[in-house]
This record gives structure tokens, sequence and C-alpha cells, in this order.
């Protein structure tokens, strides 16, 4: 089976003034169809870095992304605006919802620019509000509703159009902790029913509900492994483990 996402010694460089700040530097990994992975980090390690490549918003300055074997690095600005919708579910922090919209509009959004037909748009947009429980407040406001509640929104948004991978960029940041877990808990939910989850955190107990860690610091890999592996929350250098 081929990975459905593979980054190849990707790197990515920003220049800043007479310094080179380095917030990739050469990362490898493969995520297979089905797999829940949490890319975790402490600030500044590069885990938006790489949730901006691996969701098409930016592209390796060195390296190799290949998104279902495509090199994303290759693609111009309207592939890849093509690639993000067709392939990508994403979810927000701060569940970029819009409030003018209804829900049931928003859930819509990812299918108006793949250009379905608006009695589909509908029909998938309920269907997917009836998945996260919200099927019954489809004329609300964004602003009626808890923050879980248009957490959960962003989630029908992520999945209406059936994307390849759900990409979920601090999904629980905003929440308390018990709506929190309830989020996670509909994004392992996700991964039981077979999607393919990415999710990027700063919160190790968030991580561990995954089934897989890849773990960044200063822009490398320093783990990718088990989430239940003792060393999969301990950074090798909080452990005493000398230089790397
Ligand atoms: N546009 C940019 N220009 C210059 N440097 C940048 C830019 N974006 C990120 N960086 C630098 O790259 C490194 C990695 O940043 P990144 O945003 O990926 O970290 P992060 O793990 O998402 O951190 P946080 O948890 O704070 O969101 C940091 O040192 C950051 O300052
Ligand atoms: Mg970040």
């Amino acid at each position: 089976m081929n990975p459905l996402i593979e980054f190849q010694q990707v790197c990515k460089y920003y220049q800043m003034g007479e310094t080179t700040v380095v917030a990739a530097d050469h990362i490898s990994f493969q995520i297979y169809k089905g797999e829940l992975v949490a890319i975790v980090g402490s600030s500044g390690s590069g885990k938006s870095t790489c949730m901006n490549i691996i969701g098409c918003l930016d592209v390796p300055t060195q390296g190799t992304y290949l998104l279902k074997g495509q090199d994303v690095g290759q693609m111009n600005k309207n592939q890849l605006a093509e690639v993000r919708n067709q392939l990508l579910g994403f979810i927000f922090q701060q569940y970029n919802l819009l409030p003018k919209l209804n829900l049931v509009e928003n859930v819509e959004i990812p299918l108006m620019y793949a250009g379905v037909s608006k009695r589909e748009r509908r029909e998938r947009a309920r269907a997917a509000l009836e998945e996260v429980g919200l099927g019954e407040k489809w004329r609300h406001k964004p602003m009626e509703l808890s923050g879980g509640q248009q957490q959960r929104v962003s989630i029908a948004r992520a999945l209406v159009g059936h994307p390849a991978v759900i990409l979920a960029d601090e999904p629980t940041g905003a929440l308390d902790s018990r709506t929190g877990r309830e989020v996670l808990g509909m994004l392992q939910d996700l991964h039981r029913q077979g999607h393919t989850v990415v999710l990027i955190t700063h919160d190790n107990s968030i991580a561990v509900q995954a089934q897989r860690i890849i773990r960044l610091e200063d822009g490398q890999v320093v783990y990718d492994g088990p989430s239940n592996a003792p060393e999969a929350v301990v950074t090798p250098r909080a452990a005493g483990g000398g230089s790397l």
C-alpha cells in the first residue's frame, strides 16, 4: 500500500534579513490511509509549518511532499487550491465559521467550491450536521452555539467533501477540557470509521489519544512511533539524554 502522505527530507527556510530561520529541517515520515496521527511539539518546533505543507497552503523550500503520490511542490496555485478542496478537510482552533451564514450554509462551503449542485449541497450538508449531532440546529447562526458545538460544525464542514485526509490544527485549543475531550472523541470516532486524521497539538494529554505520535523539536522529528511508548511524550533533552 502506498502512503497517503509522504514527506521526503522536507525543509522550510525563512529568510529574516541576514539570518535564515529553519522551520523544518529534513523531515521525513509516511502516513497511511486510516491512521490517526498526532504531530506534537513545543511552541516554535515546526508544527504549523508542517500543517501548512500537509494542507497544501505552503510548499517545501527543499525536499518532496507527495500527497496520494502527487508531488505537491510542483503544483501551481490553482492546482494547490484544487487539491486542497478535493483531498483535504480542515478543522481550525478558532472554528473559522462565517458568522452571517447559518450552520448548513457554513457546511456547504467546500461543496460550493467543488461545484456541487445546490440541492445536493443542502442534502449532504444536512447529513453531515446530523452526523455531528446538530441536525436540528441547521438554521441557527454560529454565534448561537457553544464553542464545542461550533467545533462540531467545523468537523461537519471538514467531512462534507469526503476528503482523503482530515487535518485538525489545535482543534481543542479554544475549548475547556471536558468539551475538548468530546471533540477529541469525535475525531477518534472518525478514525474508527476509517478516516485518516492528522491532529496538530502542543498538548501531550491530547496527543496520547492518537494512535501514533510524531514529535518535533527545532524543526526535526525526534520521535515517530506508538503513542503509548514511554518515550512518546518525553523529549530527549528533557529526559537528560545529553546533547543530540
Ligand atoms: N513566516 C515566517 N517567517 C519567519 N519565520 C517563521 C515564519 N513562520 C514560522 N517561522 C519560524 O519557524 C519556526 C517554526 O514555526 P511554527 O509556526 O511552525 O511553530 P509551531 O510549532 O507551530 O509553534 P506554535 O505552537 O507556537 O504555534 C519558528 O522558529 C518560527 O519563528
Ligand atoms: Mg503553530
